[in-house]
């Protein structure tokens, strides 16, 4: 464990331009959710925090779609979001928006005191107008070819067809997305923060600072930096958004890039008003932000600029575990082309299967490489894994305790080796699942769990109690004590992950949740204790 007093991890605020969906559900919030409950576990000291991210032009954009107002697209998802986490079991300290007054003046505060701080640069340039529709095209107002790739319908800031991130001028037969014509160029004034000042020091800090970092954010870390960092406007001429509150920002709102991440300092605030400054102003704590592979260069370099221009002693993240992406059936998950499956929609088919979702999304999490979601996959991952393997092995067990022993614990009477030398590989087990969360790998660390469910059922299958019930009940009572001391094992190993099952499985075992301290300790549950059916 780490050195540091407290742990801050923040998810990645969603878009509430629509729900979340599976893809979200692998890359961000199952992976973090089991990091705070595993370190909640083991007694430290953590904050969760996210919330929706309610400004930019996607929002915009789909307002305009439905026929309704901004806000009420944020209020709409917003609300289906937040619900859907919640039951899903993600337990957020705080789940705000940036729509909130406390946002509002806390990200406003920060593009303030940067400014007048003389840390931003202003600058007129030309960007795209829509003479149709009297605005101008920000983002992902404006579609063309992708330079890149040569794709259709990329847009000013980014293709999602091979995820490069682009600039409007970079755009091919440039169009306007709100009415289809062509645009022309018009002169506009913005502030820009000129990352390229910050290059050397960030350079030191992350290419030489954190080469622990996962291999995929420092390679593009890497090749942002030595790409050579430019100046990124931090403003844009849109009505949605935070208004920019220095001179001359009249009908200009902050970049949604630039409000989101401040989101996370601002849910803090409305969730500990007075105490919200030891978890981002405190050396002794731990920042940790998990995130999305499209996100990093925003949480690596853009965001921690930011803290350091504004300074006051605001740290900076530890670790950033951005995962790749999960496609969906072999295709990539799209919001705008409904190619997904909507969480709460899940919960609505399968209300009380979260552990199942938890498990599949976990077990192939897109941790190095993209990866691929199938019903098949989870079909099999259920059926061959959590019920044949974990589920098996604690029925078996707790079956044969009811049948022998009235459902108590049977008392130790006959140990033989084979209890021994298999409860001697519990240890191993905890100190690789320990090591794979607290570095990250929890695919690693979901399997170390599931091996420990196959010892167990190796364990009934080599001891075979059924049989040696029928000649020797000593003997069945030390195989039975044995088995349910690594039942017990489990609901401690699973409970990061499978917060639902751990909780049946202490139900069943009659216990509160047990101590992260007695895994892998001797006589977790003492002979006489009851189970109940
Ligand atoms: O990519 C996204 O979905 C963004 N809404 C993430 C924002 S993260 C943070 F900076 F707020
Ligand atoms: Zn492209």
């Amino acid at each position: 464990m780490s050195d540091f007093k407290r742990t801050l991890v923040t998810c990645a605020l969603p878009y509430a331009n629509g729900p979340v969906h599976i893809g979200h559900l692998a890359g961000v919030y199952v992976p973090a959710d089991i990091y705070v409950r595993y370190l909640r576990m083991r007694g430290n000291d953590v904050l969760f925090v996210c919330g929706s991210d309610e400004h930019g032009v996607p929002i915009t954009i789909k307002a305009k779609k439905l026929g309704c107002t901004p806000q009420d697209v944020v209020d709409k998802y917003h609300g289906i979001i937040k619900q859907a986490f919640s039951d899903f079991g993600i337990k957020f300290d705080i789940y705000s928006r940036t729509s909130s007054a406390t946002h509002r003046e806390t990200a406003s505060e920060f593009f303030k005191k940067l400014h007048d701080d003389g840390k931003f640069i202003e600058k007129e340039s030309e960007q795209y107008y829509d003479e149709e529709a009297g605005s101008f095209l920000a983002d992902r107002y404006i579609v063309g070819t992708c330079p890149k790739c040569g794709a259709e319908g990329a847009y000013g800031d980014q293709c999602e067809k091979c995820g490069s991130t682009l600039s409007p001028d970079e755009l091919i037969n440039p169009h306007s997305a709100i009415s289809g014509s062509q645009p022309v160029k018009r002169a506009t004034k913005h502030w820009y923060l000129p990352l390229d000042q910050y290059e050397s020091w960030l350079s030191e800090w992350i290419l030489d600072g954190h080469k622990e970092w996962k291999v995929n954010v420092y390679g593009q870390c890497k090749s942002w930096i030595d790409g050579g960092l430019q100046p990124r406007a931090v403003s844009r001429d849109l009505d949605w958004g935070v208004p920019v509150p220095v001179e001359g920002g009249e009908g200009k709102v902050l970049y949604v890039w630039f409000d989101a991440p401040i989101g996370y300092i601002s849910n803090t605030k409305e969730l500990l008003p007075n105490d919200w400054e030891k978890w981002w102003k405190s050396e002794d704590t731990k920042l940790v932000h998990f995130i999305g592979k499209d996100n990093i260069v925003f949480h690596c370099i853009v965001f921690p600029a930011m803290l350091k221009a504004y300074g006051d002693g605001y740290i900076l993240p530890e670790n950033v575990p951005a995962n790749e992406f999960l496609n969906l059936e072999g295709d990539k998950i799209s919001t705008s082309k409904n190619w997904a499956v909507w969480l709460h929609e899940y919960l609505q088919e399968f209300p009380s299967q979260q552990d199942i979702l938890r498990y599949v999304l976990c077990a192939n999490a897109p941790e190095t490489k993209d990866n691929d979601f199938t019903w098949k996959d989870f079909q099999t991952r259920n059926n061959s894994e959590l019920v044949a393997i974990f589920g098996n092995f604690v029925n078996r067990a707790v079956v044969l305790t009811h049948k022998y022993f009235g459902g108590v614990v049977p008392q130790n009477l006959k140990p033989e080796d084979v209890d021994s030398e298999t409860l001697a590989q519990i240890p191993q087990i905890k100190k690789d699942l320990e090591y794979y969360i607290e570095n990250y790998k929890f695919r690693e660390a979901l399997k170390e769990a599931m091996n420990l469910a196959r010892l167990g059922n190796k364990y009934l299958t080599d001891t075979e109690p059924w049989k040696v019930a029928k000649s020797d009940m000593d003997r069945t009572a030390s195989i039975l004590y044995t088995s349910l001391q690594i039942c017990a094992n489990l609901a401690i190993a699973f409970a990061p992950f499978l917060p639902f099952s751990t909780e049946k499985l202490n139900r069943i075992l009659n216990v509160e949740q047990l101590p992260w301290d007695l895994f892998a300790t001797e006589d977790i549950l003492k002979s006489g204790h009851s189970l109940n059916p």
